[in-house]
């Protein structure tokens, strides 16, 4: 996927309402066979870079490109409106028809591209079958459940073959367990039909099963753009580690120097040793933070594994949470949260493992 040609690039997009900027100098780029999660939480700008690449918002600066044509480019004055762009769109509340038949709101959009009715139907046909809905052309969309409205909106969006599909928040609006399904359902019709998408949400471990690529917006700019695994398992700030995934975040003040990549830090006392991920100099404060899955309590003398710090820390609770307990222990002046499979004593003392590598200090 890396070779292969890109099919949208938007390119230094600036847009503000009013005074507040709203996309500061963003850029993101699909290639072909690609799906793009752009992750942020409400508001970072996500809805906004979606609709100026499929030309429903007007940006104030930058350049959009699809394929090799330019479609947006405010230098050149070049503005080519969304019908033109030729893009397929999945909005979060599906948007269907609710007097149309499902074939009817499918051909909608090749109705208004005066595509001739037995071609029409034949497209129709064959984007219901190749999303599962086969026989389900004549019926209204009341008529089916929140899983294949979502399919059916899915499929206006792919009847017209377009090059890019855009989708904001497509699966927002099932509920929880509806939800799972259907993103695994999104991500392997997706590759099986060889689509490339920009995919908008706000759901980190969403965008971490469906994407190849992940950017992660914050205020309207870019925070981090890369692999799931990049932007889940190194990330480069101390938001991008925070966002993603369920972390404790320890204020501490860096009381040593191990080497360049580790400090010797202390929280209000308690002494262990963490990564540098930023410049957490010398006798400066700093914010570790700590997965919690990296975190082991360490059963009565056991030996612990290498390359971490062993504490002994005093547990205040442990919540259950179904398929494993969640403890949490007084770390300085902050909580450090561990994952187990059974409850711990509360006011008591336990030893607790953190691994240098899985202690970011920022
Ligand atoms: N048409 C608009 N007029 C004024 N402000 C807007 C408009 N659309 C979006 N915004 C503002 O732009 C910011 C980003 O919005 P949006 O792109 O919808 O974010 P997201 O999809 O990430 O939640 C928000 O602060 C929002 O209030
Ligand atoms: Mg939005």
């Amino acid at each position: 996927m890396p070779d292969s040609p890109v099919v949208l690039a938007a390119t230094n997009i600036r847009k503000r309402f009013g005074k507040t900027p709203v996309l500061d100098d963003v850029s993101i780029e699909v290639r072909a066979g690609e799906v793009v999660a752009l992750l942020g939480a409400s508001g970072s700008g996500k809805t906004t870079l979606l609709r100026v690449a499929g030309g429903l918002e007007r940006p104030d600066a930058g350049r959009v490109v699809l394929g090799t044509a330019t479609v947006f480019d405010n230098s050149e004055g070049i503005d080519v409106p969304a019908e033109g762009r030729n893009l397929g769109f999945v909005f979060q509340s599906y948007a269907l028809w609710p007097h149309m038949t499902v074939a009817a709101n499918v051909g909608y959009g090749l109705r208004l591209r005066r595509i001739p009715e037995v071609e029409r139907e034949a497209h129709v046909d064959r984007t219901l079958d190749r999303l599962g809905l086969t026989g389900l052309g004549g019926r209204y969309p009341h008529e089916l459940s929140g899983g294949q409205q979502q399919r059916v909106a899915l499929a206006r969006a792919l009847v017209y073959e377009p090059p890019v599909i855009l989708l904001d928040e497509p699966l927002s609006n099932l509920d929880a367990n509806l939800r799972e399904s259907a993103r695994s359902w999104l991500r392997e019709t997706i590759s099986t039909l060889g689509l490339s998408a920009v995919f908008v949400t706000h759901d980190q471990v969403e965008a971490l099963a469906i994407a190849d690529r992940v950017v992660l917006l914050h205020g309207g700019r870019v925070e981090q753009a890369g692999t799931p695994t990049e932007l889940y398992g190194a990330p480069r700030t101390l938001y991008g580690a925070t966002f993603l995934g369920s972390a404790s975040t320890i204020p501490v003040s860096v009381a040593g120097d191990r080497s360049a990549a580790q400090a010797q830090v202390s929280a209000g006392g308690t002494a262990f040793v963490a990564s540098r991920r930023a410049e957490a100099s010398l006798g400066n404060d700093a914010t570790v933070v700590i997965r919690v899955e990296c975190v082991r309590v360490l059963d009565g003398d056991a030996t612990p594994p290498p390359g971490g710090t062993v504490l002994d820390l005093v547990v205040r609770t442990s919540l259950y949470l179904g398929e494993r307990w969640e403890h949490a222990f007084t770390l300085g002046g902050a909580t450090l949260r561990a994952w187990g499979g059974s409850p711990l004593v509360a006011g008591r003392t336990y030893r607790v493992w953190v691994p240098i590598d899985g202690a970011w200090a920022f």
